[in-house]
């Protein structure tokens, strides 16, 4: 079966408006920005400008004092989440890539969050079950494979009236048709949107933005 991507989830000149129309990145996120896609392999994993003051106000609207995040890549969006924390707060970040350590512990100083942010080297199945806390939001943008593993262990993390945000919840598009065989990523994001569709313990909403963010409420 022919695999079918979807580049443009709303109009282009609807994105580029929307854009001009957010405040912008602070010089050092632009900054990191902009060396990422200079320097690293897949900038595209990079939440962005747009979705990174998306990420930044849902923090700033739940004012956390706990938040998680599966999969830091070079702390973009661990920066963005960490801004909305209560002044007690702390965000715990996973990374599977210890090559990314250095990265992230640098952009995390140079946004002044060192204090907040804690860094966690390893895989995140083996890593959430370790977490001795209750947490007010968690971000889950790691290997698509695992999403459903992801989403059963954070959950129980979550308090009540918690939010739960999931990336990339669209698979450019691939979501919406029959899944070409072999294709797992795409058959798990279906199997987990179905899911928690019919998941009692949240209220949720997929909105079209960037590739797809599902946010769940835990009720
Ligand atoms: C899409 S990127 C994260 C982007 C980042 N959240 C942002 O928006 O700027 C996904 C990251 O998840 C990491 N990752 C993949 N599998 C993982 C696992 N099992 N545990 C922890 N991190 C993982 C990858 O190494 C990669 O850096």
């Amino acid at each position: 079966m022919e695999k079918k991507v979807i580049t443009d989830f709303v109009h282009p000149d609807i994105d580029r408006y929307s854009e001009e129309h957010t405040s912008g990145e602070t010089p050092m996120m632009a900054k990191l920005n902009r060396w990422t896609h200079v320097k690293m392999a897949r900038p595209r994993m990079l939440s962005g400008a747009y979705q990174g003051k998306l990420l930044e106000m849902i923090s700033a609207m739940v004012q956390p004092e706990k938040v998680l995040e599966i999969g830091t890549y070079v702390g973009y969006s661990a920066i963005c989440l960490a801004k909305g924390l209560k002044p007690n707060g702390e965000l715990h970040t996973i990374e599977v890539d210890e090559e990314l350590e250095d990265i992230i512990l640098k952009a995390v100083a140079d946004a002044g969050l060192d204090n907040k942010i804690k860094l966690h080297i390893g895989n995140a199945l083996d890593i959430m079950p370790t977490l001795q806390h209750t947490f007010d939001l968690i971000f889950i943008d790691a290997d698509k494979i695992n999403y459903k593993n992801y989403y059963d262990m954070a959950i129980p993390l979550l308090r009540k009236g918690g939010i739960v945000v999931l990336d990339n919840i669209l698979w450019s598009g691939k979501v919406v048709y029959p899944q070409p065989k072999g294709d797992k990523e795409t058959a798990v994001l279906k199997e987990l949107n179905d899911f928690i569709q019919t998941d009692p313990r949240v209220e949720n909403i997929l909105l079209p933005i960037r590739d797809g963010l599902m946010i769940c409420m835990k009720n």
